[in-house]
């Protein structure tokens, strides 16, 4: 065996020294350059190079400082390592391999010569790991009120020590006790801190941790924001005459959905009543209802209410339909109720003979909506 002619013995201490005894020889070999500190990912393989002039009958050894370890003599692989190899380029080039680089193999490595005395070369592995977001200690998708204060967590590791931004999917983040910037679309740290979430919170959150380690990763943490629905109207009034085609639309927002419908006079209009067309588009928390009438004729003219209702409460909106041209007595809102028939004079002329003290604020309303 090649190693029995050599007796080698270790010198433990700040520097340690592997001396193998040697044919004389008049060269003197030399290292070309420093050793190259080497940064690796875990997993990956690490390659040491160590380049010797005149090597002769000297021997090249590597060995592992921080554990006081003799990795290699020659083409020797003396560790019981099974990830350590060596090997050499016209015994100049010397290379010390650590396949699937793991935490424990961070620290100094030496490339030695077996020279009296000897001469050597250090250089240090360092061992990243790419960022990892911990499940557990991570917010998994939050479901709040409204009002409610929210706070979302980031558990992220790797060496070096991720940074952690918060970052909305869509959008900006809003305001939040951390962080007042607006148009900043990303706030770093682990924690998020929402106080007093609003509809407009609602939304998917990214959590993104980078050490420059690639590849950055990141979590997907969905907030969800209850509340009972809210109606908005454009158009409270809605003249018409007859024969036309009307849309009457209410926008609703509210979270869990909402169910909506419509009524006429406190009558429920069915999806199959042919006199009408229901529609809704939905976005996100939004509804755009909108309830076509097909032709607008004596049985269409009246009170209508969009309403919404969910597990927090409900509402409705009103709109009124009322005949522009048409018979005053189309109108069935109770408000005209107490008019005498004036079938053939325009409603604006029997507002005026009726006297405004009769009229009911919604008239009033009527007739200056007319005049304007
Ligand atoms: C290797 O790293 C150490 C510290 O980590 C540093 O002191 C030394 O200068 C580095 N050597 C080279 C060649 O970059
Ligand atoms: C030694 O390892 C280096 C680095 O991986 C490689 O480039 C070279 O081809 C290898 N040489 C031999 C002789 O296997
Ligand atoms: C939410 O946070 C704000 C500010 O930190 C605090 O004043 C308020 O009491 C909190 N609300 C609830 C419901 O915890
Ligand atoms: C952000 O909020 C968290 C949780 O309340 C707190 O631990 C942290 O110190 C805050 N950071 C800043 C910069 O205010
Ligand atoms: C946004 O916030 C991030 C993290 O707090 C910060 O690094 C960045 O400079 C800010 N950008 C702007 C435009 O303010």
């Amino acid at each position: 065996m090649l190693l029995r002619k050599f007796l080698f013995y270790i010198h433990l201490g700040l520097v340690f020294h592997v001396v193998i005894c040697f044919k004389d020889t008049t060269e003197v070999p030399r290292f070309e350059d420093s050793l190259n500190n080497l940064t690796v990912s875990l997993g990956r393989e690490a390659v040491f190079t160590c380049v010797v002039n005149d090597l002769g009958s000297y021997r090249v050894a590597w060995l592992r400082v921080d554990t006081q370890t003799i990795l290699t003599i020659a083409t020797h692989v003396i560790t019981k390592n099974h990830r350590i190899a060596v090997n050499h380029s016209d015994r100049r080039v010397w290379f010390l391999h650590i396949h699937d680089v793991r935490q424990s193999d961070r620290g100094w490595y030496m490339c030695q010569l077996n020279t009296d005395p000897m001469k050597s070369q250090t250089a240090y592995l360092d061992v990243v790991v790419p960022p990892d977001i911990l499940d557990y200690p991570t917010s998994s998708d939050q479901v709040a009120r409204e009002g409610a204060n929210v706070t979302l967590r980031c558990a992220a590791h790797g060496v070096p020590t991720p940074i952690v931004v918060w970052r909305k999917e869509a959008g900006d983040l809003l305001p939040t006790s951390n962080f007042s910037d607006t148009h900043n679309s990303s706030v770093s740290g682990a924690v998020l801190q929402l106080t007093k979430v609003s509809r407009l919170h609602m939304g998917a959150y990214l959590c993104i941790a980078s050490n420059g380690v690639p590849p950055s990763v990141s979590k997907r943490v969905m907030l969800v924001v209850h509340f009972p629905p809210i109606m908005t109207i454009q158009n409270q009034l809605v003249g018409a005459k007859e024969s036309d085609t009307v849309h009457l639309d209410c926008h609703s927002e509210a979270f869990p959905r909402s169910i909506n419908y419509w009524t006429i006079n406190d009558q429920i209009i069915s999806q199959s009543d042919k006199r009408f067309e229901i529609s809704a588009i939905e976005r996100g928390y939004e509804v755009d209802m909108r309830l076509t009438i097909k032709k607008v004729g004596r049985t269409t003219f009246g009170t209508y209410s969009c309403i919404s209702k969910n597990s927090l409460g409900d509402t409705d909106g009103t709109i009124k339909l009322y005949s522009l041209s048409g018979k005053f007595e189309e109108m069935q809102y109770n408000e005209v109720g107490d008019f005498e028939d004036a079938s053939d004079v325009s409603e604006l002329e029997a507002l005026k003979r009726s006297g405004a003290t009769r009229l009911h604020k919604t008239i009033l309303f009527l007739a200056i909506y007319f005049v304007s």
